[in-house]
């Protein structure tokens, strides 16, 4: 016995164990019910009381040696990780993460959707345009002021557009009505950065030529599009504008309200948030595409995204949106995808 005894305080010693299998095999072999120890327990049990003088405490103590082996491994158990770092495949998978959209794209996405299902489709034009489809196709005249130092970033006889309207000149240059387009994109002016406003922003430009268009089918086309976007009984207000590449001009503002502090703050305390500059396109913005103005006629329009989803995600500060804090952007809109 005194032997046995020896020998099992021999080969525990020098035990390693790797896994949470290796803790429960030792269990299995040494502490289980028909476990060594308790072999050697019964055969205690049948000793005459001189043997059992002998073999009484060492075995009690390997006993107690080899639960505290037990014990002290027992968090390997717990956690299923090995000691040395190495993979253990019957650990749970660690949850893939997806990321979250941008609150920019979010909107766009929808904006897109909404219009898709109006028969409208979708295109892209270059953010470095040239004075040519920024300002002179678009009817600006050669001193108008939007061309100044003051809204336009200049890269040589280049400028960062200022506005989605470029890309309605490159479509009407390219294709021949009916032309049924809405326009996403980045537009860049050179103005003061604040809470509200931003050196860059996003927009969405549509465009409708056709025989027979008219300034009710872009009332229409824009009313159905709040309904969708900004829910039944959404107020709208147009104001009259001035735009030169359209003619009549107009604005839209959406009724957000004065009740929350974020809406006083976004609609400069009147309720009214401007959400986008329309018209019917001017006849020499369609001339200067080579389209005949007695023929065909239509609207355009240019929303802005980034004060939609101020007002749709309750963000209070424009440039929050742009740090690309992930944790941040995951917060604004809820991880949606
Ligand atoms: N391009 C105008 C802007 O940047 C918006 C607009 C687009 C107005 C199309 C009328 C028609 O503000």
């Amino acid at each position: 016995m005194l032997e046995k005894i020896l020998q099992i305080e021999k080969e525990t010693a020098a035990l390693e164990f790797q896994n949470a299998q290796d803790v429960e095999n030792f269990r299995l072999k040494y502490l289980s019910r028909k476990g060594i120890i308790n072999e050697l327990l019964d055969e205690f049990r049948a000793m005459g009381p001189e043997q059992k003088r002998e073999t009484g405490k060492p075995l009690n103590a390997l006993k107690a040696r080899l639960e505290e082996i037990l014990k002290s491994h027992e968090s390997l158990k717990q956690a299923g990780t090995k000691t040395d770092h190495s993979e253990d495949l019957s650990l749970p998978v660690d949850g893939f993460k997806v990321g979250s959209r941008h609150p920019i794209t979010l909107v766009k996405n929808r904006l897109c959707d909404i219009f898709y299902s109006l028969g409208f489709d979708v295109s892209e034009g270059p953010e470095v345009e040239d004075d040519w489809h920024n300002f002179s196709a678009l009817n600006f005249a050669e001193d108008h002021p939007a061309r100044d130092m003051q809204d336009t970033f200049f890269t040589g006889d280049f400028v960062l557009r200022t506005h989605t309207s470029s890309v309605q000149i490159r479509e009407m240059e390219k294709g021949k009505p009916p032309f049924r387009l809405i326009m996403p994109g980045r537009v860049y002016r050179n103005e003061a950065v604040s809470s509200r406003s931003n050196c860059f922003f996003h927009q969405i430009e549509g465009l409708y030529i056709d025989e027979g268009v008219s300034f009710a089918d872009l009332k229409q086309t824009l009313y159905y599009f709040v309904q969708q976007f900004f829910g039944e009984g959404t107020k709208v207000r147009f104001r009259a504008s001035y735009f030169p590449f359209t003619e009549p001009s107009a604005e839209m503002d959406i009724w957000a309200g004065t009740d929350t502090e974020e809406n006083r703050r976004l609609t400069k305390g009147t309720g009214w948030l401007e959400v986008l500059g329309c018209g019917m396109v001017h006849p020499n913005v369609l001339k200067n595409c080579g389209i005949d103005p007695e023929k065909y006629s239509g609207f355009a329009f240019g929303m802005g995204i980034d004060r939609i989803a101020l007002l749709k995600y309750g963000i209070t500060d424009i440039r929050d949106m742009f740090h690309n804090d992930v944790r941040m952007l995951e917060q604004l809109t809820g991880a949606e995808q």
